[in-house]
């Protein structure tokens, strides 16, 4: 589903540019769960937001269910980030005065659901990652652990195939962090895409596959043992 190929991304410019990514070759399969791992300023955030579209590669191509994306309009590309991809950011990333309701709501407000579709996916949503007695809360009322499950949440109420995460228990205590991972675990379950950046091995230990990056390079990618891997698809 995801398929980049020797991709490079240069912050700045020329020869005083900054080689984020040096080459990077890495297929993702629909239903996988990849752990990538590596020091600060290895590449990682580069490597995430560019499967997110987030960015764009400076070189080297990017296929994204057998597309090149490299053809895509901006139209297509915010369209595909908007339905196919949910992304969870270290720093959560709330509207602190808005309620848990009207921060999962965001991802909607463009949509065509008719409302009560959309109050249905939003109140799914929220379900899904056990807040529902805090719906009508402020966000910025909520614990760490809370905050990333509504961000979990906002990232899933478009249903998206992929959910990228960077980091997500970087801010959480260890309890919080570990219901935050058994949530993407469970997601991963029913079929979601994970791909997951993390300091922790611990945490790494979530994925399927573990991916170590280092100075804008893959260096290592294997399989984790004691997981099974049935049930994927390019
Ligand atoms: N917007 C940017 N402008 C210039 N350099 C950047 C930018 N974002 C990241 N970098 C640099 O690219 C390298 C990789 O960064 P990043 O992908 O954030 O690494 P990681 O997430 O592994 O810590 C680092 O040297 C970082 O300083
Ligand atoms: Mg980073």
């Amino acid at each position: 589903m995801i398929e980049l190929q020797t991709v490079e991304r240069v912050y700045g410019d020329g020869a005083l540019g900054m080689r984020a990514l040096q080459g990077v070759s890495l297929t993702v399969l629909s239903g996988e769960f990849v752990s990538i791992m590596g020091p600060s300023g290895s590449g990682k955030s580069t490597l995430l937001h560019l499967v997110s579209f987030l960015d764009t590669p400076t070189r080297g191509t990017y296929r994204f269910r057998g597309r090149d994306t490299a053809t895509f309009s901006d139209a297509e590309r915010a369209a595909i980030r908007n339905k196919e991809i949910g992304f969870v950011f270290q720093a959560f990333n709330l509207l602190g005065r808005m309620s848990v309701y009207e921060n999962v709501e965001l991802p909607l407000l463009y949509s065509s659901l008719h409302p009560e579709e959309r109050r249905a996916a939003i109140e799914a949503a929220v379900l899904s990652v056990g807040l529902t007695e805090k719906l009508h809360l402020k966000a910025n009322t909520l614990s760490g652990g809370e905050k990333q499950r509504v961000a979990i949440a906002r990232a899933l109420v478009c249903k998206p195939s992929i959910i990228c995460a960077d980091e997500p228990t970087g801010n959480l205590d260890s309890v919080s962090g570990a219901q935050v991972m058994e949530i993407l675990r469970r997601l991963n379950e029913e079929g979601h895409t994970i791909i997951l950046v993390t300091h922790e091995t611990y945490t790494a230990r979530y994925g399927r596959r573990l991916v170590t990056m280092k100075d804008g390079r893959i260096a290592s990618d294997e399989r984790v043992a004691g997981h099974a891997s049935a049930g994927l698809s390019k």
